[in-house]
């Protein structure tokens, strides 16, 4: 079977979905270890057996709801290239606003530390570290050790020094002095939002899940924010989800009654992010 043929098979079970049927041809690239304008020149080339059946079986994964990037174990994000597996979500391009939005913040300062609070596959604070260099000290926090070697693996490809650790939100976070910041996408979702949402039903839940009303981990955050007496001059921006922007204002009020909530949208108009200072 040719390439052409391949993928005429496999956009047969895409039928109108012309996304399902882009990452079939992503998928072949992958396969063949190529570019997708490869197979598009190249149409009329023989697969062998090997990589027919190789491909055949990714594409039956993808129909079962495998995403992409957990059959080819990659993603870009903020334009570098970030290992993920199943242990990790896999980076979302609304989050990349918040390098974006920390990094001409941090810019302002010769020196500081930067904390990524459930840094699940490392993109955000890999994504600093790389932008901003060796000035700044970073540190990569997560409850899941899986998460923490794939976090590791990135960093590496990414030749950048984060210190990652395991940790209850910031429990394993050392002292501190000085201007920190911290960024956090936490998990912010409810059960019934994760059932509700078909996409995402191969992420890690714990990922994924916070409590009732998806704001358990915020709301403990801002708790051990409260009682760190050495994690004072924080800056902290959190990724929600857009009902909790009234919520995240009233939180950190509570808990944290010194700072200023400011609400930030994202490309859609959405509430998205919280920045506390
Ligand atoms: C929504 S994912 C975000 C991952 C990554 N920051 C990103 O933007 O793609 C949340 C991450 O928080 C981690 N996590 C959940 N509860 C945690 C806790 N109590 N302390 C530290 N990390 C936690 C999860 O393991 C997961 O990697």
């Amino acid at each position: 079977m040719t390439i052409g043929e391949a993928l005429k098979n496999a956009y047969q079970k895409a039928r109108k979905d012309q996304n399902k049927k882009l990452e079939q041809e992503l998928l072949l690239a992958f396969v063949l270890d190529c570019d997708r304008s490869f197979l598009l020149i190249n149409h009329q080339q023989e697969l062998s057996k090997e990589y027919l059946e190789r491909y055949q079986e990714l594409v039956k994964k993808l129909f079962s709801g495998w995403p992409l990037a957990y059959l080819t174990g990659e993603r870009e994000f903020y334009g570098r290239p970030f290992l993920v597996s199943p242990a990790t979500l896999i980076p979302r391009p609304e989050s990349e606003m918040i390098v974006d939005i920390v990094k001409e913040e941090a810019k302002k300062y010769q020196q500081a530390v930067l904390v990524d609070v459930g840094t699940g596959s490392g993109c955000l604070i890999i994504s600093l570290a790389s932008e901003l260099g060796k000035d700044f000290k970073y540190y990569g926090l997560d409850i899941s050790e899986k998460a923490l070697k794939v976090a590791k693996d990135n960093a590496k490809i990414n030749r950048v020094k984060v210190n990652f650790k395991n940790s209850n939100l910031l429990s394993g976070l050392p002292k501190q002095s000085g201007q920190l910041f911290i960024i956090a996408n936490l998990p912010y979702l409810t059960k019934e939002q994760v059932v509700r949402e078909v996409s995402i039903k191969k992420e890690p839940r714990s990922a994924l899940i916070s409590g009732k009303d998806g704001f358990k981990d915020y709301r403990n955050l801002f708790e051990q924010l409260a009682d760190r007496k050495d994690l004072r001059d924080f800056y902290l921006i959190i990724e929600i989800d857009p009902s909790q922007a009234k919520l995240a204002k009233i939180e950190a009020n509570k808990y944290l009654p010194n700072k200023k909530v400011e609400l930030i949208k994202d490309l859609r108009g959405k509430h998205r992010f919280a920045i506390i200072k």
